[in-house]
């Protein structure tokens, strides 16, 4: 599955089903952990979607691709905002336990519990993070 998503509220809010769905299609059941990560993952591209153009969001559209490979589900999401500096990135210095009673900064660090495997990379126009799962 490769879907560009607006950015747009009323779109996100229903993408969880979209996804949902694929995912019965794709393996027969649902994983619960993998729709709450890709939720997370979009819900951060969209915020940075608007950070970056405002009410122009709508004409930059996330990138989600899903595919299974043997037993493993890949996961891409693309968006066109500038990207996650560094520093900015809990996922190798900080713990859940530390973020956990803040109210923000614990998506990155809960997808990582829920998830094989994740990797950041800034392209050109664009920011994907990747995600692995084994079935
Ligand atoms: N797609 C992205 N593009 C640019 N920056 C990002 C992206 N995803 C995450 N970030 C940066 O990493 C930070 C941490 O993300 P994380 O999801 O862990 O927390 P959060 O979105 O701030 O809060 P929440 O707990 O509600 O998810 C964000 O605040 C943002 O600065
Ligand atoms: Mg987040």
């Amino acid at each position: 599955m490769n879907i560009q998503i607006p950015c747009k509220e009323m779109v996100i809010e229903q993408i969880d089903d979209v996804v949902k769905s694929f995912l019965k299609c794709l393996s027969g059941d649902v994983d619960r952990r993998l729709v709450f990560a890709i939720h997370e993952l979009i819900i951060n591209a969209f915020e940075a979607t608007l950070r970056k153009y405002n009410d122009q969001a709508s004409n930059y559209p996330i990138n989600l691709y899903i595919k299974m490979e043997e037993n493993v589900i890949l996961v891409e999401i693309t968006d066109q905002g500038d990207g996650m500096a560094h520093h900015l990135n809990p996922i190798d210095h900080k713990q859940l336990e530390e973020v956990l009673l803040q109210d923000r900064g614990r998506g990155l660090l809960m997808v990582k519990k829920m998830v094989d495997k994740i990797s950041f990379l800034n392209e050109g126009k664009g920011f994907k993070v990747s995600i692995e799962k084994r079935r």
